[in-house]
């Protein structure tokens, strides 16, 4: 019998290795014919530790469980599926899990992260084997009408991008993951590094031979200790079996890849940043252009990909671009993993089609707030993404009509607040943290972020509000109009959402009005 118990972060920060090894202890006390598996996580951070275990019937759930709830959970008949205050049911039927569509995330949780047998066995692999029967140009024609989007948060088409690496003369390219996954309330990169580090492997060697580049990076950050252990372990796993090297799969091509780390700045995540701290130097933002695409790392052509996009290639190619291209709304095609994090019941990892009403992801799939209060603001798209009232909760998950309503969707990670949030101190946050990620190298950004925090505490002292309104205004123009990248670029978007939609908060007890 095979009973999970997971090794991804989430898990592990509520126990997990506690559970595994109270479990290991008491099967062997017991002499039970048992073993355990430590598998990614399933994306349902509220029954953290899952413990899953293997029936005739599929798969059965309990959670969350304890180390001290071992014992009683091996009474109960937890390696037949037994019930127990803790049990769940089939987890497959769990309706936060039943309602999902998961392609990306489809392994993730199920198998083991660091068996390859099991990746091939759940489906992995087959995109690869068809990509190096193929042309590169067809390739990246079938990923371009697949309609991926960056998933990154930028939403550029991913087939356009690899087919100006492709077009790019150059006798070395390179494929560079950005899992530098630095937005709060975001998790996606991380789980799947965790929980199926093979398909981001798979998905970076059909980028390789899609657009004739033979070495890869993933650029990480050193707060992902776990999701490094595990990409460096599968990496060389997929090398002794030849999934990497001198011939992938046979094919003759060549394809490998490392994990580098950074240090965590929030700016690495831009991607000349990025570029420049996997070339040792200082994390500081280059001028574009030129564009990665011509001169990336190294100054030679490079795709620069988010792990999600890299880890949505492999079933595009096994299932052919229209099968993809099915799920989601207008120009946003396929799926993306929303990450519910905040003050909200059901946090968690949820992929579905495009099109989910905001409104839907937070009151039906969180529950609402955990505090039981009611939701006041959601931030969409990390530190950098608008608020977003209830007025503005039948706005579907999709990159145009975010941008519509002045929003983003970024990497998709939505952060719940209940009506106790000052949105006034939420402005001067996003500020201040412009102000100590600032890479410094233009002054909008530099200068305004410091500028712009001591506005808002004029504001929330009662200091000319009226003026200091208008002059955070003006200088949010200044800001993401003037700056170079979009930290500095898109700050404005936190700020001015707070000011527009939620006024009440700028407009603290009459004082000063000079
Ligand atoms: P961008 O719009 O400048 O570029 C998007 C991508 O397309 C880049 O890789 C760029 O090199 C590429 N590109 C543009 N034109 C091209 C062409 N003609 N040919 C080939 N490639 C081309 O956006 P940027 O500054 O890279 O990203 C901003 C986004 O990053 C924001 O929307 C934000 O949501 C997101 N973000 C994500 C974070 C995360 O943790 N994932 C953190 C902070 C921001
Ligand atoms: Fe650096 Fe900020 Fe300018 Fe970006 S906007 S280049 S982080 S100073």
């Amino acid at each position: 019998v095979k009973i999970y118990v997971p090794r991804d972060a989430a898990a592990l920060a509520l126990g997990a290795d506690r559970v595994a090894r109270a479990m290991a202890d008491e099967i062997a006390a017991r002499g039970l014919d048992a073993v355990i598996v430590r598998n990614g996580s399933r994306g349902m951070h509220w029954l953290e530790p899952l413990v899953e275990v293997e029936t005739a019937g599929g798969r059965v759930a309990y959670g969350p469980v304890k180390a001290g709830d071992v014992a009683s959970l091996l009474d109960a008949g937890l390696v037949s599926g037994g019930e127990h205050p803790l049990s769940l049911g089939k987890t497959e039927d769990i309706p936060f899990l039943k309602q999902q569509t998961r392609l990306t995330f489809a392994r993730c949780g199920i198998i083991d992260p660091l068996s390859l047998d099991d990746y091939r066995g759940h489906g992995g692999l087959r995109g690869l084997e068809k990509a190096v029967a193929m042309q590169p140009a067809a390739i990246v024609a079938e990923v371009t009408e697949s309609g991926l989007r960056g998933r990154g948060g930028a939403g550029f088409p991913t087939g356009i991008k690899w087919k100006t690496v492709l077009d790019a003369a150059g006798s070395r390219k390179y494929i560079v993951c950005n899992a530098d996954e630095g937005d709060s309330g975001t998790f996606a990169d991380r789980m799947i590094m965790e929980g199926d580090p093979f398909v981001l492997i798979e998905g970076m060697a059909i980028a390789g031979i899609a657009t004739g580049a033979t070495k890869g990076y993933v650029y990480t950050r050193s707060e992902y200790p776990h999701a490094i252990a595990v990409m460096t372990d599968a990496i060389a796993i997929a090398r002794a079996a030849g999934v990497l090297g001198p011939s992938v799969l046979g094919s003759g091509r060549a394809f490998d890849m490392e994990v580098r780390t950074g240090a965590g700045a929030y700016v690495c995540g831009e991607e000349t940043a990025l570029l420049n701290s996997l070339e040792g130097k200082r994390g500081i933002v280059r001028a574009k252009p030129p564009l990665p695409a011509h001169k990336g790392l190294f100054d030679r052509p490079t795709v620069i990909n988010n792990v999600i996009s890299l880890a949505s290639v492999p079933i595009i190619l096994d299932k052919g671009a229209a099968f993809y291209r099915d799920f989601g709304m207008g120009r946003s095609r396929g799926t993306i993993p929303i990450q519910i994090a905040g003050n909200v019941k059901h946090s968690g990892l949820y992929e579905t089609a495009f099109g989910l009403p905001l409104g839907e992801i937070v009151d039906r799939i969180g529950g609402g707030t955990a505090s039981g209060r009611p939701v006041k603001a959601v931030q969409v798209g990390g530190p950098l993404g608008a608020y977003f009232p209830r007025a503005l909760f039948d706005t579907p998950f999709d990159y145009e009509a975010f941008a519509a309503k002045d929003g983003l969707i970024g990497h998709a990670g939505i952060v719940v607040f209940d009506d106790t949030v000052d949105m006034l101190k939420q402005a001067r946050f996003a500020m201040e943290f412009c102000a100590v990620e600032s890479c410094g190298k233009c002054t909008p950004c530099r200068i305004g972020s410091t500028r712009g925090a001591e506005v808002a505490d004029k504001i929330a002292a009662g200091i000319e509000p009226q003026k200091n309104r208008d002059l955070l205004a003006d200088l949010c123009n200044t800001m993401k109009f003037g700056s170079l990248c979009a930290l500095g670029g898109f700050t404005p978007y936190p700020v001015m959402s707070a000011m527009t939609h939620f006024p009440d908060d700028f407009s603290p007890a009459p004082a000063v009005e000079a």
